[in-house]
Formats: structure tokens, sequence, C-alpha cells
């Protein structure tokens, strides 16, 4: 069997910021280890990305996401789902908070939460998702296993607006990840987070300029 470079499959990501004369103000939301969140942060230091972060909310006590954000001096705020009785009451703190931040653009980095027109009336087409499938295959929760199970040979990650329909809105930039006959859900995971990473920033570099 011939083996594909992940490199190939991979979208050239652009090394310029995006045209803006302020930094853009983001507000992030994370439900588990936040190391899209990281790489957010890390592009606005390393100048790929003229922003800055906000404020993170997460809505799990222990998601590492928070320690991350400690890390880098950056606001983490808890918004426990488990305290709402419905859903728009959970988004309509969650847009109280960001509005407090200032937030301009709200990027879902691992939220594992569906949300309401409540969020989306609040930052219309201005919300970003990343979702570990190459969309719109293999929508929803295991999305890494739903692949594995398909016996597909090439799956990968999605940036994308967010829409009320799950997983679905306009398609900002994609990476393709080959599935190794060996792969298990956490090796596979593994290697489609590094294209997470990578797709992240720049698509919210583009999605922003393609706003302005
Ligand atoms: C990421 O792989 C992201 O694509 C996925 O959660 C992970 C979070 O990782 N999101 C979804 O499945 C949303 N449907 P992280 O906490 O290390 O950034």
């Amino acid at each position: 069997m011939t083996s594909v470079s992940p490199s190939l499959l991979s979208p050239d990501i652009p090394t310029h910021s995006q045209v803006s004369s302020k930094p853009l103000k983001l507000g992030i939301m994370a439900s588990g280890s936040g190391s899209n969140f990281e790489a957010v942060a890390e592009a606005i230091q390393n100048g790929q990305l003229n922003a800055e972060i906000q404020v993170l909310i997460y809505n799990n006590p222990d998601a590492y996401a928070a320690v991350r954000a400690d890390k880098w001096n950056i606001k983490a705020v808890l918004i426990n789902h488990r305290d709402y009785k419905h859903r728009e009451e959970l988004d309509k703190q969650i847009v109280q908070t960001l509005h407090q931040h200032g937030v301009e653009w709200v990027i879902m980095a691992g939220w594992m939460r569906l949300v309401t027109q409540v969020l989306i009336d609040a930052f219309p087409q201005k919300i970003i998702n990343i979702h570990p499938s190459l969309l719109p295959s293999f929508k929803g929760v295991g999305a890494i296993e739903q692949a594995i199970e398909a016996q597909v040979k090439i799956t990968g990650c999605t940036v994308h607006l967010v829409s009320l329909e799950m997983d679905s809105g306009k398609i900002l930039m994609q990476a393709a990840v080959p599935v190794l006959p060996d792969d298990t859900p956490e090796t596979l995971h593994n290697r489609i987070q590094i294209q997470e990473h990578r797709i992240l920033p720049a698509a919210i570099a583009i999605a922003v300029s393609n706003e302005q």
C-alpha cells in the first residue's frame, strides 16, 4: 500500500497575519484539555494572528484548559452547564460573560455542548468551531471512532462557522489525515490534533480578513 505523507494532505497555511489595525478580541470556549486554545494563544504570541484572548469559558470544573489559561495569564470563567435547566439559560450566561469581556469573535475549541439561537444571534457569523473529521462526514460525538468504524483511509479536521445545525455552517479550512491500519482512536486523534493546531489559528485569520 502506498502511504500518504500527512504534509501532502494538509493545506498550505498562510504565514501572514490578517489585515487588521486593532487586535481582534477573542473569547474561547473549551470543555476539556484545551490544546487548541493553547495553539491559538501560541499563534498570537508568534505573530501569526493579530488578536487577544479576552476570556476562556469552560464548562467542566476539572477541564485542563483552565490550567493552561492560568499559565498564559488569561482569565478563565467556569460556566457549568449542570447549573442550568435549559440550554438557552446556559447560553444567556455565556453571552453575558463574552459581552462583559468585550469579545468580538467566539472560538469553540473543543466545546462539547450544542449551542442555541441565543448564542448564534449574539455573534452572527462570528462563531468558529473545530471538529475532528472532514465534515460533512462524521458529525457529532465520537467523530474519530466513527471514521475508524467506517474504515475510511483518510479523515482529518474541519474549522467552520457555527450554525444552529450541529457541525454544519460554512467550512473555512480543512486538513486531511491518513488513517493507518493499526490506528486506535488515541493515535489517530493525536495526529489529527497536530493538524488542528495548524489550521485553527489560520482559519481564524482567514475568517476575520474575509469579513473586513
Ligand atoms: C478537538 O480534537 C476538537 O476537534 C474536538 O475536541 C477536541 C478538543 O481538544 N471537538 C469536537 O469533537 C467538537 N464536536 P482540545 O481540548 O485539546 O483542544
